[in-house]
């Protein structure tokens, strides 16, 4: 008989959908890949009594809390795992770095640049292994694309592409909530744009400047409480346009109006040789057009994202069966419980303050209506 190796504890922070999913991925994590450590769900913590007990029995979590310290304080949590709202994120990051503890952050960072840099900074001076949760990167498509990518598939990169739409702020009557406030739920910009700045910028490399458009449609919603009306300060439609450091062009369009547009993402990358485009909906999938190419089968090629020689595919199921959005978060514990205790775990922190810049130099820019470089946001 093999010994079962050592258990790391986890905490859980917010028991939301992304409670949800994290704890989906250390559960099945160490069934898809031999680990070094075994992670074991020792406490969830919410506000909600009631529902933060149900959310535990339903996740598997051996305990749960309703303040979110007495989580990170315990002997028996090695990791603590951040999945409420943007603007919690900070304080909660630096709390468990002095507490020594590894930190996964849900994105975006935080609601602002000034933040995202202090919860880096906070990771940094404590020597915590930490990571953001940019989990659209362990689509197995995703990460072929980049590889693809890096390899020189497409030659040198000319243009890239990028859209976010979903129909959640479509209906004028959902009550406010902290999506709405962008103190808590940052801009739509970061919100959704933090996962394409990510892979824009993990993909072509980093992005020089902006320039952007915002609206918001539905400026004031219902207040749950039954006092007047909230005002919205979150834009709920942006576009931008981008210039990278390597001199590619780029655009980005993320909207929550978007009609029968659930949560529609799509990337691609146009190079001096050729074509990749991945459309979320088909997520399996990844579409390539090469120049080299026989003039007889013009056209892009849909390539199967599941062969085991691409990126995660072989921790899976046979070719043809598929992953989904889940197998993200799996793939997501596994990366990081592998690396366990030494490290590195990536996108750390200072990636996710990176990309908060972009998304900060995107604000500006549509409410200065002009050109913004990324490095005034990153000198302050
Ligand atoms: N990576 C992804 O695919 C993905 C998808 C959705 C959301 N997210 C991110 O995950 C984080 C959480 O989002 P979610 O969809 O799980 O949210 P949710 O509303 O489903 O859950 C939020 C959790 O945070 C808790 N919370 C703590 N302080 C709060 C406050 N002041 N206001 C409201 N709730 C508070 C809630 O009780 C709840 O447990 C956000 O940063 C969001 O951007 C990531």
């Amino acid at each position: 008989m093999t010994a079962s190796p050592p258990e790391i504890g986890v905490g859980i922070i917010g028991y939301g959908l992304m409670g949800k999913a994290h704890t989906y991925g250390y559960a099945v994590a160490p069934r898809i890949r031999e680990l070094p450590v075994c992670p074991r769900l020792r406490v969830i913590s919410g506000r909600d009594a009631a529902a933060v007990e149900r959310a535990a029995r339903a996740y598997g979590v051996e305990d749960w809390v309703t303040d979110w310290r007495a989580a990170i304080e315990r002997d028996d949590v090695d990791v603590v795992d951040i999945c409420t709202p943007p603007g919690t994120h900070a304080e909660i990051v630096a709390a468990a770095a002095q507490a020594g503890k590894a930190v996964l952050c849900e994105k975006p960072l935080a609601a602002d640049y000034a933040s995202a840099r202090a919860a880096a900074d906070a990771v940094a001076r404590a020597g915590v292994l930490n990571a953001v949760g940019f989990n659209y990167r362990r689509l197995p498509a995703v990460a072929l694309m980049r590889r693809m990518v890096a390899d020189g598939a497409v030659g040198e990169v000319r243009l890239w592409r990028a859209t976010w739409l979903s129909d959640e702020f479509c209906d004028p009557d959902i009550p406010f909530d902290w999506r709405f406030e962008r103190a808590l739920g940052a801009t739509t910009i970061a919100d959704l744009g933090a996962h394409l700045v990510d892979l824009a910028e993990w993909i072509v490399g980093e992005i020089a400047e902006v320039a952007t458009q915002s609206e918001t449609f539905t400026g004031e919603r219902a207040d749950p409480a039954g006092g007047p009306a909230r005002a919205v300060d979150v834009d709920e439609a942006s576009s931008a346009l981008v210039r990278f450091a390597s001199g590619a062009r780029g655009t980005f369009e993320v909207a929550r109006t978007c009609m029968r547009r659930p949560c529609d993402f799509t990337v691609e990358v146009n190079g001096t040789d050729g074509t990749l485009h991945f459309d979320y909906a088909r997520l399996n999938e990844l579409w390539f057009g090469s120049a080299h190419d026989d003039a007889a089968t013009y056209g892009m090629r849909r390539i199967r994202a599941e062969h085991p020689s691409h990126p995660y595919a072989a921790d899976w199921w046979p070719i043809g069966q598929g992953v989904g959005y889940g197998t993200s978060f799996v793939n997501q514990a596994a990366d990081h419980l592998e690396r366990w205790p030494d490290g590195p775990w990536e996108p750390d922190l200072a990636v996710g303050a990176r990309v908060q810049a972009v998304c900060e130099a995107m604000e500006r820019a549509a409410a200065e209506r002009r050109w913004v470089s990324i490095s005034d946001v990153l000198s302050g």
